[in-house]
């Protein structure tokens, strides 16, 4: 039987709920930064949602840090639609969202390199984004224990 049809776009009031649930499994295992329901609705604007016949298939954000710098993050799959490249497409719908939106350059922390590397992307020092580490970093519940690889690509 045929898949169905996955589309991505810009999230809407109406996914704060399912986004806040795509991303509680991984909050939870500390994989991806804790998230409120307040926090994920006030930037919005940044979340790309992909769905499958109106359902939350995975989610994506972007945060911009000025200077043209902006970080992909909040990258969740749901599991039953994952191993499936729906993770990579996400990442470059935000790459592009990052391109429409004046960007120099993305960057992320990781704990799964591979997919951004057949990206493009490079391997950088973790601290080589400072505004990363006074927004997050510092606050971050694995600060002492960091698990993350930081990557990042330059933007045409
Ligand atoms: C990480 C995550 C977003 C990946 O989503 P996904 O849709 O499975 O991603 P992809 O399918 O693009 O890639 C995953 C794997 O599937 C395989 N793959 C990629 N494209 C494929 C395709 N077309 N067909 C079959 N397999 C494919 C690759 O081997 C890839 O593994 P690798 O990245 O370790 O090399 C998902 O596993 C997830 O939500 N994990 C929990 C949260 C998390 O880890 N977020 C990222 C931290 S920033």
């Amino acid at each position: 039987m045929p898949k169905n049809i996955i589309t991505i776009s810009l999230a809407q009031e109406q996914d704060v709920e399912d986004i806040f649930h795509l991303l509680a499994p991984s909050v939870s295992s500390e994989i991806i930064l804790p998230r409120s329901r307040e926090n994920i609705r006030e930037y919005l604007h940044n979340f790309l949602v992909a769905k499958s016949d109106g359902v939350l298939a995975g989610c994506v954000a972007l945060r911009d840090f000025g200077d043209g710098l902006h970080e992909v993050r909040s990258l969740a799959v749901a599991p039953e639609f994952a191993g499936e490249g729906l993770g990579s497409k996400l990442v470059q719908q935000a790459v592009s969202l990052a391109v429409q939106r004046q960007g120099k350059m993305v960057f992320t922390l990781t704990v799964r390199p591979n997919l951004f590397l057949r990206m493009g992307f490079k391997v950088v020092a973790n601290d080589y984004f400072p505004q990363k580490v006074w927004a997050d970093c510092r606050l971050c519940p694995k600060k002492d224990r960091c698990n993350e690889i930081a990557l990042c690509q330059e933007l045409a």
